[in-house]
């Protein structure tokens, strides 16, 4: 089990961010968080997620058209801001990313299936992106608050792939955090069978 300092960081007291200190975060540090983020799992090891780091003003001016109004001010006072997206032609590499079996043919001419299984690994590729982030010390503010459509036409342009959600990253301003609000217990979410 790792240590106390550690869940802490990843989990317990980890907060949603909404604003945030004037302090950079270098190009070395994205880096890491995707160094840290690539080997959790997906299925086949598919690996559909795909990441746009907005980070320079141009960027920024970009990506503001598609922001909603809550999330406009943070978002452009973000150090960065990662665009989670996901490749709707995740299996062309699957020959590289699972070459032990044939896991392409199940998705090629199936837009439905590779969807699925698009959304459904990029979002965990998402979650795992948000953990890995923290544990290089840095804090995030994910948001959906956006026009999907706006952002894949300036930043996916030819279509394949498709933005999920978006995820501030900085060092936040614990004075700009909301109240902590309650979870569900063991009892409320979950069973052992
Ligand atoms: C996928 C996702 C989308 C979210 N969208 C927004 C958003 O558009 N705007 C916003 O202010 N917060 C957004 N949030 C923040 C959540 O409300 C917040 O993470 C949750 O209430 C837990 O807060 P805490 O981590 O401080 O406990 C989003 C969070 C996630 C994970």
């Amino acid at each position: 089990m790792i240590d106390d300092k550690a869940l802490d960081a990843l989990f317990r007291t980890a907060r949603t961010h909404n604003g945030w200190l004037d302090k950079p975060v270098s190009d070395d540090l994205l880096r890491q968080v995707w160094e840290l983020a690539r080997w959790a799992p997906t299925s086949a090891n598919c690996m559909p997620a795909r990441i746009v780091f907005v980070r320079s003003a141009a960027a920024k001016e970009k990506l503001k058209p598609a922001l909603s109004p809550g999330n406009l001010d943070k978002t452009m006072a973000a150090p960065a801001t990662a665009i989670i997206g996901y490749d709707t032609e995740f299996y062309e590499l699957l020959p590289r990313l699972y070459p032990q079996a044939d896991m392409k043919k199940n998705f090629v001419g199936n837009p439905a299936a590779a969807q699925t299984a698009a959304f459904r690994n990029g979002s965990l590729q998402g979650a795992y992106f948000i953990v890995a982030a923290r544990a290089v010390g840095l804090d995030c503010g994910a948001m959906s608050g956006f026009d999907n459509a706006k952002v894949d036409a300036a930043f996916f342009p030819d279509g394949k792939v498709k933005s999920n959600f978006l995820c501030n990253l900085g060092y936040g301003d614990v004075s700009k955090v909301r109240p902590r609000n309650p979870r569900l217990t063991f009892e409320e979410a979950c069973r052992i069978e």
